[in-house]
C-alpha cells in the first residue's frame, strides 16, 4: 500500500524517477479520476502517482474531476499528497523555474464541485481551512529543498483562477493587490477536498512563466513548457529527497 501520493500537473504527466510496478483503475461514487493510479517507488519508498490532467494531458483545469481524484487516493490508503502545480509568478522574485511551497491561497474559481459534503447529510459540515496546506508536509519539502541547496520560496499566497485562459494584466494587478504571489488553475478545490477527507496535502508550485503583464515574454504554451522543463528537474530531485523523510 502506498501512503504517499504525487499529483502531477502540467510538465509532470510522468515521473522518470518512478519505478512503476502496476496501474490501477479506480471507480468512485463521484465518477472517474483523471486516469489510472500509477504505483511504483521513489527512493525505495512506495508512492502512487496521478497525472491531474490525464495521462495524455488532455483534461483542462475546469474539467478535472477533483472529487474523484482525491476520493480515489483516499480509497487506496493514501495519507499524504504532494501536489505539483505549474504557476505564473506574480511577485518579482518568482521567476520561471523557481519552486514555491505556498502556505496560503485565495480561491477565484467558480462552477466546480467543491465539496464531498452536500448530499444526504445528517448535519452540515464546515471544515477548518485557516491553514489550507498541511504544515508538516510543507516543512519536510522545505527541509529536503534545503539539503539539495534549492532556492525554494518558503511561503506565499496561491491564487486559484478558473482558466483555461490565462489572466489579463488587470486581473493579475488585482490578484497582487489581494496579496497573491503566484497564480495557477488547479489548486482549488483540490486542497479543500483533500482536507475534507483528512489527507495531509501540500503544494509544490513551479513557476512556468511570469504572470500576465509581468514579463517581456509572450505567454505561449510552448514557452511555458520550455520554462517548466527546467523547474521540473528540480521537482524530481526534490521528490527524491523528500520521500525518504516522510
Ligand atoms: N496563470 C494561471 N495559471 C498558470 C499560469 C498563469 O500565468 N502559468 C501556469 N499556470
Amino acid at each position: 500500500m502506498a501512503e504517499i501520493a504525487i499529483i502531477g500537473g502540467t510538465g509532470l504527466t510522468s515521473l522518470h524517477n518512478l519505478q512503476i510496478v502496476r496501474r490501477e483503475v479506480v471507480h468512485t461514487p463521484y465518477g472517474e479520476p483523471s486516469g489510472p493510479l500509477v504505483y511504483g517507488s521513489i527512493s525505495n519508498k512506495q508512492v502512487v502517482f496521478l497525472p491531474r490532467h490525464g495521462p495524455g494531458h488532455t483534461i483542462p483545469p475546469h474539467k478535472i474531476n477533483y472529487r474523484a481524484n482525491i476520493y480515489a487516493l483516499q480509497e487506496v490508503g493514501v495519507k499524504q499528497v504532494i501536489a505539483v502545480a505549474a504557476v505564473g509568478g506574480i511577485r518579482a522574485d518568482l521567476t520561471p523555474g523557481r519552486l514555491m511551497i505556498p502556505d496560503q491561497m485565495i480561491d477565484y474559481t467558480w462552477g466546480r464541485s467543491t465539496t464531498f459534503f452536500e448530499d444526504s447529510l445528517k448535519q452540515v459540515v464546515h471544515i477548518d481551512f485557516t491553514e489550507p496546506y498541511c504544515n508538516d508536509l510543507r516543512l519536510v519539502l522545505l527541509k529536503a529543498g534545503k539539503q539539495l541547496g534549492l532556492n525554494i520560496a518558503a511561503q506565499g499566497v496561491y491564487a486559484a483562477t478558473q482558466g483555461p485562459r490565462l489572466e489579463t494584466t488587470a486581473e493579475i494587478n488585482r490578484l497582487e493587490r489581494d496579496g497573491c504571489d503566484i497564480v495557477g488553475m488547479t489548486g482549488m478545490p483540490e486542497a479543500a477536498l483533500a482536507r475534507e477527507l483528512g489527507l495531509c496535502y501540500a503544494s509544490c508550485s513551479v513557476v512556468a512563466n511570469m504572470a500576465a503583464g509581468r514579463g517581456d515574454e509572450a505567454l505561449t504554451m510552448e514557452q511555458i513548457e520550455r520554462n517548466l522543463s527546467v523547474g521540473m528537474e528540480d521537482v524530481r530531485r526534490l521528490l527524491e529527497a523528500t520521500i525518504p523523510l516522510l
